[in-house]
């Protein structure tokens, strides 16, 4: 099992995008994928299309330890990918995680079990740097890290570099970067427009070129796609598709 966090520590950058396409690419492709909400904007649980029912346990309730793991894995109307959701009560696992002695290994800790069914686990990830962060960092192998073409996604990318960073420090996070994925890439024609490309170039300055992993273009079609459940070969734009294609084969390769 390979544990992948879609993780950007500022808002809009692409986090939820990367999340529910790749799962949804990774089950296509006939892999079994857990796909875990841990942003309590649950963007991840609704582009899934679960409704969280009251009283029933959620990504929260999973990290206090109230209900077992397989209380709360949900089935999702795509073959091979189950969720995690979230709600908006997720807000308060932040005290429990400050005050628990083992606050950013957590999240491993809980989804252990996850290995003995599935063969990736994909966690979205909320924006600020929080202990949920810390705890996602803790959990994950690799983590891919979207950033928006913009002067802020290039400020976004150097602190979660930084924010990795300092939690393998001091031991509490065994995480790689896998890359970057620029997020909202936006192109003229053939052209590549010229804050694209400049954010592109500062983003591989900060990264080496080896690790810029191929940008998702700024399309609407996308935001059709994700609110549809849908993948992008249902719009007839299946080009759209090659940076989760690329992702993919990397982590077949592996
Ligand atoms: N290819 C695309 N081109 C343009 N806009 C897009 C594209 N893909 C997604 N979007 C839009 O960009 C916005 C930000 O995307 P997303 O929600 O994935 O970011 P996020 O990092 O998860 O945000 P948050 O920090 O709020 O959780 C959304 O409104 C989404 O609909
Ligand atoms: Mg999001």
């Amino acid at each position: 099992m390979k544990v992948i966090a879609s993780l950007s520590l500022s808002g809009g950058q692409g986090k939820s995008t990367v999340s529910v396409m790749l799962a949804k690419y990774l089950a296509q492709a006939g892999h079994t994928v857990l796909a875990v909400d841990c942003d309590p904007q649950s963007n991840l649980t609704i582009f899934l299309k679960h409704t969280v029912q009251e009283n029933e346990p959620t990504i929260l309730e999973l990290y206090r330890k109230q209900v077992s793991f397989e209380d709360a894995v949900y089935v999702t109307d795509t073959k091979n990918l189950c969720l995690i959701p979230s709600d908006d009560g997720l807000d308060q696992v932040q005290d429990y995680l400050a005050n628990s002695g083992i606050g950013a290994l957590t999240l491993r800790k809980r989804l252990e079990p996850a290995a003995k069914t599935f063969d990736y686990v994909i966690i979205d990830s909320p924006p600020q740097r929080s202990q949920v962060c810390k705890s996602i960092i803790g959990a994950s192998d690799l983590v891919l890290i979207p950033a928006e073409c913009t002067v802020k996604g290039y400020g976004s990318l150097v602190r979660t570099v930084d924010a990795i960073r300092e939690l393998k420090e001091d031991g509490a996070s065994d995480a790689e970067v896998m890359g970057v994925i620029p997020f909202r890439d936006r192109w003229v024609g053939r052209r590549r427009t010229n804050e694209s490309q400049m954010v592109i170039d500062a983003l591989t300055g900060e990264v080496g070129e080896a690790q810029v992993l191929p940008s998702i273009r700024e399309s609407e079609i996308f935001k059709k796609a994700i609110s549809q459940g849908l993948l992008l070969e249902d719009f007839n734009k299946p080009d759209l598709a090659y940076p989760f294609e690329t992702i993919i084969e990397q982590l077949e390769i592996a």
